[in-house]
C-alpha cells in the first residue's frame, strides 16, 4: 500500500534532514546547469552524422559495440526510473531539483542511444545476467539511500569510465563526438549521490548502513561478472577489461571516500574492505598480465592483495571535466558564442 502524500511544508528546512547548506547549494546548482548545458539531443545526433557521416563499423565490431551499448541503453533507462523516483520520493527542496533535473537528463540520454544504435543497425536484445542482475537490483532496492549509492555512485562511475576509454579510443566517429555530451550530464549526476548520500546516511541506524555496505558488496560482485562476461567484445572494441574495471573501481571508491569525509567518518575501513574484495575478485577472475597463465602466481597475487592490498594504485578523477569546446551544441557554449 502506497502511503498517503501530504504537502511536505518541511521541504525547506534543510537541517531537519541533515542537509548541510554547502551541500544544498551545489545540488541547487545542478539543477541549473542542467538547463545551461542541455542539448537536443535529436539535433546533436543529426549534426554529428552530417559533419562525421553515418555511422558504419565491420560485422565483428558492431555486434560487440551492439551488446556493450545495449547495456548502456538499459542501464539508461533504469537510471531515468530511479531518478524519476529520487525526484518523487525525496523530500528536501534542493535535491529534490537535482533529481528532476537528472530524470530529464537520463530520458534524452535513452532516446539517444537508441536512435544511434538504430542508424548504427543493432537491435538492443537482452543483456547478460551480470548487467541485468545489477540494474534490476538497484531499480528494486528497498530504500531511497541504496538507489542513490546504486545508481550515482557505482553505475554512473563506471559508465562515465567506459564512455571516456571508448572516446579515446575513437572507435566511431560520431560516437566519439557524441559522448562527451554524455559525460557531462553523468558527472553532474554523480554530484547528487555525493552531496545527498550523506544526509540520508546521517539518519540511518548501525544495521541500515550495514545493510548499504552489504548492498555495495552485491553490486561490486555484479559489476565485476559484467566486466568478466563482456572481456571478449571489449577486446574487439579494443578497451582492456581489466583497465576499465580498475579505473570504475577507483572512481566508485573516491566517491564513497568523499560521502564519508562530507560525514566526517574517519574510519577507513568500509572503503577498504570493499576494494580489496574487488582487487582480488578482479585479479581471479581478470589477471594482471604478468599472472595471467599461472594460476599459483595468481592465487598468491590475490592473497597478498587481501592482507595488504594493491601495492600502487593510479589516482583517477572522480567525474571528467568536459567544456563547451567538446560540446559545441549545448545551450550554454551557443549562447556565449552568439553573445
Ligand atoms: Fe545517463
Ligand atoms: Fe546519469
Amino acid at each position: 500500500m502506497a502511503t498517503k502524500r501530504s504537502i511536505p511544508y518541511s521541504m525547506f528546512d534543510r537541517d531537519s534532514y541533515g542537509l548541510a547548506a554547502k551541500n544544498a547549494k551545489i545540488l541547487e546548482r545542478v539543477y541549473h546547469k542542467g538547463h545551461a548545458h542541455g542539448w537536443d539531443g535529436k539535433e546533436v545526433l543529426s549534426s554529428l552524422i552530417a559533419e562525421h557521416g553515418t555511422p558504419t563499423m565491420n560485422d565483428t565490431q558492431k555486434q560487440a559495440l551492439g551488446r556493450v551499448f545495449s547495456i548502456i541503453l538499459w542501464g539508461e533507462l533504469a537510471a531515468w526510473r530511479i531518478s524519476a523516483e529520487l525526484a518523487d520520493e525525496i523530500e528536501p527542496f534542493e535535491p529534490k531539483m537535482a533529481a528532476t533535473s537528472q530524470a530529464f537528463d537520463e530520458a534524452r540520454h535513452f532516446y539517444v542511444m537508441h536512435d544511434y544504435l538504430e542508424v548504427l543497425g543493432v537491435r538492443p536484445d537482452g543483456i547478460h545476467w551480470g548487467a541485468r542482475r545489477l540494474l534490476e537490483k538497484v531499480m528494486n532496492a528497498d530504500n531511497l539511500a541504496k538507489k542513490l549509492l546504486g545508481m550515482q555512485l557505482m553505475v554512473e562511475p563506471v559508465a562515465l569510465t567506459l564512455f571516456h576509454i571508448v572516446k579515446d579510443l575513437n572507435v566511431e566517429p560520431v560516437l566519439t563526438h557524441l559522448l562527451p555530451y554524455y559525460e557531462r550530464d553523468e558527472a553532474r549526476h554523480v554530484a547528487l549521490g555525493v552531496q545527498y548520500l550523506p544526509a540520508l546516511m546521517k539518519n540511518m541506524s548501525v544495521s541500515e548502513r550495514l545493510g548499504l555496505f552489504a548492498f555495495q558488496f552485491e553490486l561490486i560482485s555484479y559489476e565485476i561478472a559484467t566486466n568478466y562476461l563482456l572481456m571478449r567484445d571489449l577486446e574487439v572494441l579494443g578497451v582492456d577489461p581489466r583497465a576499465l574495471i580498475d579505473v570504475g573501481k577507483a572512481k566508485q571508491i573516491k566517491a564513497m571516500e568523499a560521502v564519508l569525509e562530507s560525514l566526517d567518518v574517519k574510519a577507513t575501513y568500509p572503503t577498504m574492505i570493499i576494494d580489496r574484495y574487488a582487487d582480488a575478485v578482479t585479479e581471479l577472475t581478470l589477471p594482471a598480465s604478468s599472472n595471467a597463465g599461472n594460476l599459483w602466481t595468481r592465487l598468491k597475487s590475490v592473497s597478498d592483495i587481501i592482507r595488504n592490498g594493491r601495492p600502487s594504485v593510479a589516482d583517477h578523477e572522480l567525474v571528467p571535466t568536459i567544456g563547451d569546446e567538446q560540446t559545441p551544441l549545448a545551450t550554454g557554449g551557443r549562447m556565449r558564442r552568439a553573445a
